[in-house]
């Protein structure tokens, strides 16, 4: 069984989806470790709460991005983690975890990628007025969302006119699409 690490920043609501996916045996690994780029987050709480090892830091108090991700790494060795999953993590990852995590490190992103990077994808999906936007999980590479594609899910927002609508369809995908995603990523390494 390969450990995974979650890096999780928000809500967590992909983290529970990813938890509740493990103890239903649909994915065989387990969480040994959550990261979080906030001293307080609810992701942090309900790891915590699941006695799951947490890393929370603050960039701040580190003299580099450098600095941190090294910090970052020797969480990940500590706790035999093998596969990186990114799930509302705030920072870009740099090339000391890259280096070391290679093709091992995935990410979800709430629009169909190569549309709508970067910050509050959601948002701009409106503003470009489409019809259809979507999910993407994808291979994390230097760049903002440019990694590899792995699995994409549509979603049709012709019918939905609140930010908050499509929010929350975009999460049902999410929690189904992330964890089945996941094993796969799984079964491939091994
Ligand atoms: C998700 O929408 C994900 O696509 C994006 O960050 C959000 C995290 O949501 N990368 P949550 O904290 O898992 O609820």
């Amino acid at each position: 069984m390969k450990n995974i690490a979650v890096f999780a920043s928000g809500t967590g609501s992909n983290f529970l989806a990813i938890h509740q996916a493990i103890l239903n045996n649909e994915i065989n690994t387990k969480i040994t470790l959550l990261v979080s780029d906030r001293s307080k987050s609810k992701a942090l709480e309900n790891a915590k709460k699941m006695g799951i090892n947490c890393f929370a830091f603050r960039a701040k108090a580190f003299e580099s991005k450098e600095a941190y991700e090294l910090q970052i790494l020797k969480e990940l060795r500590k706790n035999n983690v093998e596969l990186i999953v990114l799930a509302g993590y705030m920072r870009i990852i740099g090339k000391t975890i890259l280096e070391k995590y290679p093709k091992r490190i995935i990410n979800i992103h709430p629009s169909l990628l190569p549309s709508f990077k970067g910050i509050d994808a959601v948002g701009q999906a409106m503003e470009a007025q489409v019809s259809v936007t979507g999910v993407t999980v994808h291979y994390v590479d230097e760049g903002m969302d440019t990694g590899e594609i792995i699995a994409q899910e549509e979603l049709d927002i012709s019918n939905l006119h609140k930010r908050e609508e499509i929010e929350i369809e975009i999460h049902k995908i999410e929690h189904k699409l992330y964890p089945a995603t996941i094993k796969r990523v799984l079964e491939d390494l091994s």
